[in-house]
């Protein structure tokens, strides 16, 4: 089958693909992009690891279609920082050991970032329900809770 021609911008960049009308956004990243930063968890939308931000909302690249980002506006994981000034979020995840394996950080930085940018001054309960589509088996999440508001905190102190 023809593959389709997808133009897109990613991480502020335009970007031209090529890829299957059936394959997910997250396999395009990964594997057309070389973008590895987005995971594969479960590829049902349960875990959050393949987290990224289309036209401002959080979805699950594991459940969107590479030819859906025609003409949208994709942020991943790699477009966080800023050259080599990290990210508020990624200096306080690092600052306070919020940060968990390479599996499910991304998805949760990614998810976060959109928290903040959606709500600048979110409550504990807000930030706790909001990643609470992200999953990880190995923390209590508590650390990442603070995180979030801490940087939040600041943001508001400016
Ligand atoms: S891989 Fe997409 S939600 Fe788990
Ligand atoms: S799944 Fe990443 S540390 Fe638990």
């Amino acid at each position: 089958m023809a593959k389709a021609h997808v133009t897109t911008t990613i991480n502020g960049e335009p970007v031209e693909y090529l890829c299957e009308t059936q394959q997910t956004l997250l396999d395009v990243l990964r594997d057309e992009l070389g973008l590895t930063g987005s995971k594969e968890g479960c590829a049902s939308g349960d875990c959050g690891a393949c987290s990224v931000i289309v036209d401002g909302r959080l979805v699950c690249s594991c459940l969107m279609l590479g030819v859906e980002a025609q003409g949208r506006d994709v942020e991943t994981i790699e477009g966080m920082a800023d050259g080599e000034n990290l990210h508020p979020l990624q200096q306080k995840f690092l600052e306070e050991a919020a940060l968990q394996c390479g599996i499910c950080t991304p998805g949760i930085l990614i998810a976060a970032k959109a928290l903040l940018e959606k709500n600048p001054d979110p409550t504990e309960t807000e930030v706790r329900y909001w990643l609470a589509g992200n999953l990880c088996r190995c923390t209590g999440y508590d650390k990442i809770i603070r995180s979030v508001l801490d940087v939040a905190a600041e943001s508001k102190g400016a």
